[in-house]
């Protein structure tokens, strides 16, 4: 195997982490990386399935890439990731450029498999049923120098109605503390300062174990132990499942982030309870009252579903009732995805697609002043940054994040690295980042 490789990913940090690893793999083999299709020898796809345009997006791509593969045969086209591991061989069948398919539990297969496609004339096809090795386990190819993403555990041994993601990715299994630890001192020792911490619902972290220890309270206690790493995030604790001892480590712990993602979905409890989400909007306000009072300045983010099926306006407003009353600092908001094979995607939807719509706009507006009212909040303090590197869109203008993850946008001084850790003092507000001046 030589050339170069274009690889492109969808979906959630899982994925990205599993795409650095899908990298590093590559880089480990020789080939080079780039961004131009037309450079490119090897395309491959890391794939989400949470939601049908993501779906879409991918099978548009691909019907592309058979033009190019006409022009030059010798392309060859992997599909991995959460797609991949649903649809397996159904994938190559619909789509006729693809070469290798591979899943979410063999990443490390991939050298081997596009080998194999090398001298086959027909697609190979690799899903595994479980994980053999955990994919942190292998090389890697990381974006960023000072920052990593830490698997604690796959899988979701949860039944939300909605979601295909048990279906995918299986049963959850923990890894054993010791490893996570050891990576994190590897980290550390290559220069990373910030950790986050990766499972599908991180709180549940432990039960597969031994003695079903230790408890994720346990597990950011050995993390903040680990010399060099001076930021830990985690994503994302169940609300059923956000136990007062992780709110006490969180508070006791100096490197853990006063940062918490809290899926909420929706805020009616009829809607709740058809999700199988295990609260009601009450206790899951408790809760997060709960996490607040016992760590101070803490930055909430959540995720939120419009139109479920048999949402109506009454239930959409528990929703709106609930964002207002809960005043996350963002949310991540979905319409409703109806996935094959979900419970969800059996029942009775008479809600239009234009009503759908309707509320999710309705929604956006309120969580977008609420965001922007946050952040107001925070003009004239200083705050802790992680500076990134040069801003995207200004390079005069350096990134980084506070301790909540919010972005804060300062004119570059010339002499900040990516990975210092400085503080900001915040002259701006916008609903979805800050804007400052380096302080001290
Ligand atoms: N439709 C819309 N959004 C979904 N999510 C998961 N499944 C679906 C679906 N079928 C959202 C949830 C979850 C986030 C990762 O994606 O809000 O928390
Ligand atoms: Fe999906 Fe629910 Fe598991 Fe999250 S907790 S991955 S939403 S089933």
């Amino acid at each position: 195997m030589s050339g170069r490789y274009l690889l492109r990913t969808f979906g959630c940090q899982m994925n990205e982490h599993d795409s650095e690893r899908i990298a590093g793999l590559l880089d480990a083999r020789g080939l080079e990386r780039t961004d131009a299709v037309e450079d490119a020898d090897l395309v491959l796809f890391n794939t989400c399935c949470i939601r049908e345009n993501a779906d879409q997006r991918l099978y548009g791509q691909l019907g592309r890439l058979r033009a190019e593969k006409a022009r030059r045969p010798g392309l060859t086209v992997a599909v991995g990731g959460c797609l991949a591991q649903k649809d397996g061989a159904d994938l190559a069948a619909r789509a006729p450029a693809v070469d290798v398919v591979f899943g979410t539990h063999n990443l490390a297969r991939l050298p081997d498999l596009l080998d194999t496609a090398a001298a086959s004339d027909t697609p190979v096809v690799e899903i595994a049923a479980e994980t053999a090795t955990f994919p942190s386990t292998l090389p890697a190819a990381r974006d960023k120098a000072h920052t990593a993403w830490v698997t604690i555990a796959i899988g979701c041994d949860n039944s939300c109605t909605f979601c295909i993601v048990p279906a995918v990715r299986g049963r959850e299994v923990s890894r054993r503390a010791a490893d996570i630890v050891a990576e994190c001192e590897m980290l550390a020792a290559d220069g990373v300062v910030e950790v986050t911490l990766l499972g599908q619902n991180v709180n549940s972290y432990g039960r597969d174990l031994d003695g079903r220890r230790p408890l994720f309270a346990d597990l950011l206690r050995s993390v903040d132990g680990v010399a060099g790493i001076q930021r830990i995030r985690f994503t994302s604790p169940h609300p059923k499942d956000l136990r007062p001892e992780t709110v006490a480590a969180m508070a006791e712990c100096e490197t853990v982030c006063e940062q918490l993602h809290l899926p909420v979905q929706a805020g009616s409890d009829r809607v709740l309870a058809a999700m199988h989400r295990g609260y009601t909007a009450a206790r899951y306000l408790e809760r997060l009252e709960s996490a607040r009072a016992g760590i101070q300045d803490l930055t909430v983010s959540t995720d939120i579903i419009v139109g479920f099926p048999g949402e109506t306006e009454a239930d959409f407003q528990a929703t709106l009732d609930l964002v207002e009353a809960a005043q996350f600092d963002s949310a991540f908001t979905f319409v409703y995805s109806p996935r094959p094979g979900t419970v969800a995607a059996e029942l009775d939807d008479p809600t239009p697609v234009e009503e759908k719509e309707d509320r999710y706009r309705r929604l956006t507006d309120l969580q977008g002043a609420i965001s922007w009212s946050r952040n107001l909040e925070l003009v004239g303090r200083d705050v802790e940054i992680l500076v990134e590197g040069p801003s995207k869109k200004d390079t005069s203008r350096l990134t980084g994040r506070t301790r909540g993850g919010k972005l804060v946008h300062v004119p570059d001084d010339g002499n900040t690295a990516p990975g210092s850790l400085r503080t900001a003092r915040v002259t701006g507000a916008a609903s979805h980042y800050l804007t400052g001046e380096l302080a001290g």
